[in-house]
């Protein structure tokens, strides 16, 4: 969703400022902007891309910006309802939403102000310079003006005359780059990494003020915050490559390709062992999971679709009941807490805010034990988790989540383990095996995405299509899912998942020679029951592509095409099917020649509700 990059620095901080912004491009955005002293107050907007806003910016010196990606919420994208958003010589960039604008705005309007824009945002700059009336000070205006909204927020203000910039984060993300020239701020560090590696993540209630030489931050109390006792400098591990396309034509395609090494790199964290400890979750962990007797997984999107592949897993193998839900519908309805339960959040950014209301709604329900799986370090959902299991996929940029989905599933798998051997159903030898099989993944994976030209030609098949369904069984029912979302989000051909065995009970009415149907068909108990599925599809006329395992007895004939995976991989075998799914999507897109990585209206990080 919106980025935010802020500078004040002794070097120009045009170019910093717009490197920035090209950096958090990922999120997903619809317009860019951006504000300067030089010294007085120079606004800068334009709809589409940030390449555009450089040219705009192009020869512009200043020492002192800020700059903001919009994803629109209130109000069109245009140029209108572009941040920054000015009040007399202030300008303040926004990433959130603020509910109670509505009731702002009228009493700023019966107090004089005119409003040019139809955003929240703007509200904001009001209120501060309306608050400024009663006392100069940027800093404070800023402290008194957030502390009248309600909602989310990571804002970023600059005033003209004065030598600060003021920031403050609530409920979205916001960091602090610490500089050799100056001071720095974004919603990301991928945005910072050109100028420094040394980051501070603030938390919600802080304001800060960044000063070229200078930082201070005052807490949610009001109270002066010390650094780095109360807030640690982290050094970014991140390398200028994890976050370059190299060789690669899109960040998807790279992170498709990435799946060995982001597995690999993820269960780096349990070496070579022959047993796992469930310290792997943090050092509260051993005491925490081991009286665990249910678990209830939070998570959206791709997410969500790792959380119910994981229930399969976590029932059959530690036979503990799991529950699954969608974390915007589970804040908001009426359940039955279970203090004892296992609340699992997974995330890719650790910044969805329906996932971290989730986590906040059960522990307002004295749900305390609580455990992040994430790819984000510092993230707000690691933050108030108790428990953490940090995967290592590296960043992902392409909106269309895959590498995060297979290292979740494999952390997922260990947390299945370990609770399994809590309840004492999995002994060392059965253990051994499963972690061996679990360490061959990398390997696995790497031979499936060998698959990519017969996957590449049945994809130029799906272009003129508007439907498609995905069928998948037991642990591959999440699969069919996650295949749709794909198709969908990137290359925008409707697409449902479905088990298949639901298929008599409503879908099969949609099936024609127009509605390709995807089915995953491995080698398990199932198979015998696809395949009657299956038949039924091909009565009806439909064409069918089939990912089967090398052994999956099923076989080619008119309108069945099949393709087939190297290896059949048991309990696992939803990490490798995933695969071929997501380089179908890829390469459908590739054909409709839509956005692969930036897909309409979508954001890579939903830090709104
Ligand atoms: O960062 P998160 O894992 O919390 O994000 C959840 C969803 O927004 C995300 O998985 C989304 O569905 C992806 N675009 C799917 O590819």
């Amino acid at each position: 969703m919106c980025g935010i990059v802020a500078a004040t620095a002794a070097r120009n901080i045009v170019p910093v400022l717009i490197e920035g912004l090209t950096r958090l491009e990922y999120r997903g955005y619809d317009s860019a902007g951006l504000a300067l002293l030089n010294p007085t107050l120079t606004r800068l907007r334009s709809v589409g891309r940030v390449a555009e806003l450089a040219a705009q910016a192009d020869g512009q010196v200043a020492h002192h910006g800020i700059a903001h990606t919009r994803w629109a919420t209130h109000g069109v994208p245009s140029e209108r309802n572009a941040h920054p958003h000015v009040s007399v010589g202030l300008a303040v960039v926004h990433n959130g939403i603020i509910e109670n604008y509505a009731e702002l705005k009228q009493e700023l309007r019966a107090a004089g102000y005119a409003f040019t824009s139809d955003t929240d945002t703007e509200v904001i700059a009001h209120l501060i310079q309306e608050t400024l009336k009663a006392s100069a000070d940027l800093f404070q205006a800023v402290q008194r003006a957030t502390a009248r909204l309600i909602g989310a927020y990571a804002i970023a203000v600059l005033r003209e005359g004065d030598e600060t910039l003021v920031v403050a984060r609530h409920g979205a993300p916001l960091l602090l780059g610490l500089g050799e020239d100056g001071n720095y701020a974004a919603s990301d560090a991928s945005a910072l990494l050109q100028v420094t590696r040394r980051m501070i993540y603030l938390e919600d209630g802080d304001v800060a003020e960044l000063r070229r030489d200078a930082i201070r931050i005052v807490g949610a109390g009001g109270t002066a915050v010390n650094i780095p006792e109360q807030r640690p400098v982290h050094e970014s591990t991140l390398s200028a490559d994890d976050v370059e396309l190299g060789e690669y034509t899109h960040y998807m395609q790279k992170e498709i390709f990435e799946q060995p090494q982001a597995l690999a790199a993820t269960l780096e964290l349990i070496g070579g062992a022959q047993a796992i400890s469930p310290n792997l979750f943090g050092v509260a962990a051993p005491e925490m999971l081991n009286s665990v007797r249910s678990v209830l997984i939070l998570a959206c999107g791709t997410s969500y679709h790792s959380g119910l592949v994981a229930r399969y897993w976590i029932e059959q193998l530690a036979g503990i009941p799991c529950s699954v839900e969608i974390a915007s519908e589970y804040r908001y309805r009426v359940s039955v807490p279970n203090p004892e339960q296992l609340v699992v959040a997974i995330s890719q950014s650790g910044e969805t805010a329906d996932t971290l209301a989730s986590v906040k709604h059960a522990k307002a329900q004295g749900m305390g034990r609580t455990l992040a799986i994430c790819n984000v370090p510092e993230s707000a959902i690691v933050r108030e988790c108790a428990l953490r299991f940090l995967t290592r996929a590296g960043p992902e940029i392409g909106v269309a989540s895959t590498k995060a989905f297979t290292t979740q599933l494999a952390a997922l798998f260990l947390l299945a383990v370990t609770l399994a051997k809590s309840a004492g159903r999995l002994g060392p030898e059965q253990e051994s095996i499963q972690l061996k099989a679990l360490r061959h993944l990398p390997v696995a994976v790497q031979k499936v995405l060998a698959l990519e030209p017969e996957i590449k030609a049945w994809a130029e098949r799906f272009a003129d299509k508007h439907h498609a369904l995905f069928l998948g069984r037991g642990h591959h029912y999440p699969i069919a899912l996650e295949g749709a979302l794909k198709l969908k989000e990137i290359s925008y051909i409707h697409a449902e998942g479905y088990p298949a065995g639901e298929l008599k009970h409503g879908p099969l009415a949609l099936v024609d020679k127009d509605m390709p149907v995807i089915s995953i068909a491995p080698n398990d108990t199932l198979l015998e029951k696809l395949k009657s599925n299956l038949k039924e599809v091909a009565a009806r006329g439909g064409e069918l592509y089939v990912f089967a395992d090398a052994d999956s007895a099923v076989d080619a004939e008119p309108g069945v095409h099949i393709l087939r995976l190297p290896e059949h991989y048991g309990l696992l075998s939803p990490v490798l099917h995933v695969v071929p799914l997501q380089l179908l999507s890829y390469h459908v897109a590739l054909v409709k020649g839509t956005d692969v990585d930036k897909p309409r209206n979508l954001a890579k990080s939903v830090t709104v509700e």
